[in-house]
C-alpha cells in the first residue's frame, strides 16, 4: 500500500476527492477484482478503484452479490492493492458481514483493513447501518455509503430495476443520505435511481457522491469494468456505456490460437528452442 506521502504525493486519499468535490472536479471511479486488472487500471488516470461486491458476479458467475465471502473479498482485495500506487482502494464490505451488529461490523471492516491494505470500504444502506458506520468510523477506517439500488437487497426489491422513482422512497433516500453524511460517511453511491433525486442529493451534501445509472449530476461515477470493456456481454441497462467490445476480441484471438494449435501453424520455427 503507499499513502499520500512525501515519496509519492499523488496517492489519491479522502482529502483528495473533498477538494476535487469542492472544485467542481468529476471524480472516476471503476471496479477491479485482480492484480493484472488493476494494474492496467491504475495507470489509466483513475481515481478510486472498487473492489465490488460485483466479483461475485463478474469473477464468480453467481446470479446475485449475496454468496460471496469475507475471505473471497480480502483475496480480491489483496490482489489489487499488491497493484496499485496512484488510485485510492475501496473494498465493499460483503452482505452478511455487517447488517444489524455493528460490532460484527467493526470486525468485518478491521478484518479487511490489516489483511488487504485498502484505503477504505464501502457499505449498503441508510439510517438501519449507522450505528455500525459509525464504530468502524471510531477505528479510524475510512466509509463509502451506497444508497439506491442496493443489490445486496435483491431479494427485498425482487428487481433490478430504478429504485425511488416514487416521493416516499426518494424522501426516504435523501434523509439515508444526510444520516451518512452526519455520521461520517466521506463519499455516497448512488445506484440506478433518477437523475433529478441525484442532483438533489448532490446539491444538499457536502461529500461527493458518485453515481452509476444516477445520471450528470453526480460529482463522480462509477462502472463495473467488465460492463464497460464489454468482457460481459449479457448485461445492458441503459445507462451502461460500453467503451470496447473485449469480450469479441478475445473470443477471437482465442479462437485463432486453437485453430493454429490445430492446424500445427502454433509454434513455428521461431517459437521453439
Ligand atoms: O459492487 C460493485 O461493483 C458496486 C458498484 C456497482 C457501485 O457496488
Amino acid at each position: 500500500m503507499s499513502i499520500a506521502t512525501t515519496d509519492n504525493p499523488k496517492k489519491v486519499t479522502v482529502h483528495t476527492l473533498e477538494n476535487m468535490a469542492h472544485r467542481g472536479e468529476k471524480i472516476s471511479m471503476i471496479t477491479a477484482y485482480d492484480y493484472s486488472m488493476a494494474k492496467l487500471v491504475d495507470a489509466s488516470n483513475i481515481d478510486v478503484i472498487l473492489v465490488g461486491d460485483s466479483a461475485a458476479n463478474v469473477m464468480a458467475g453467481y446470479s446475485t452479490t449475496l454468496p460471496i465471502t469475507l475471505e473471497e473479498m480480502i483475496y480480491h482485495a489483496k490482489s489489487v492493492v499488491r497493484a496499485v500506487k496512484h488510485a485510492m482502494v475501496v473494498v465493499d464490505m460483503p452482505f452478511g458481514t455487517y447488517q444489524g451488529n455493528s460490532k460484527m461490523a467493526l470486525q468485518s471492516a478491521i478484518t479487511i483493513m490489516k489483511e488487504t491494505q485498502a484505503n477504505a470500504i464501502k457499505l449498503e444502506g441508510g439510517k438501519e447501518v449507522v450505528e455500525s458506520i459509525s464504530r468502524i468510523l471510531s477505528a479510524g477506517i475510512p466509509v463509502m455509503g451506497h444508497l439506491g439500488l442496493t443489490p445486496q437487497s435483491i431479494n427485498k426489491f425482487g428487481t433490478y430495476a430504478v429504485r425511488a422513482t416514487g416521493k416516499n422512497e426518494a424522501e426516504r433516500l435523501i434523509e439515508d443520505a444526510k444520516a451518512l453524511e452526519e455520521v461520517g460517511c466521506f463519499s455516497i453511491v448512488l445506484e440506478k435511481i433518477p437523475a433529478m433525486l441525484a442532483k438533489r442529493v448532490s446539491e444538499e451534501l457536502t461529500i461527493p457522491t458518485i453515481g452509476i445509472g444516477a445520471g450528470k449530476y453526480t460529482d463522480g461515477q462509477v462502472l463495473v469494468l467488465h460492463d464497460m470493456l464489454g468482457i460481459t456481454q449479457d448485461f445492458s441497462p441503459r445507462f451502461l456505456r460500453r467503451y470496447h467490445s473485449l469480450g469479441d476480441e478475445i473470443r477471437s484471438a482465442v479462437s485463432q490460437y486453437s485453430s493454429d494449435v490445430k492446424s500445427g501453424s502454433f509454434p513455428n520455427n521461431n517459437e521453439q528452442y
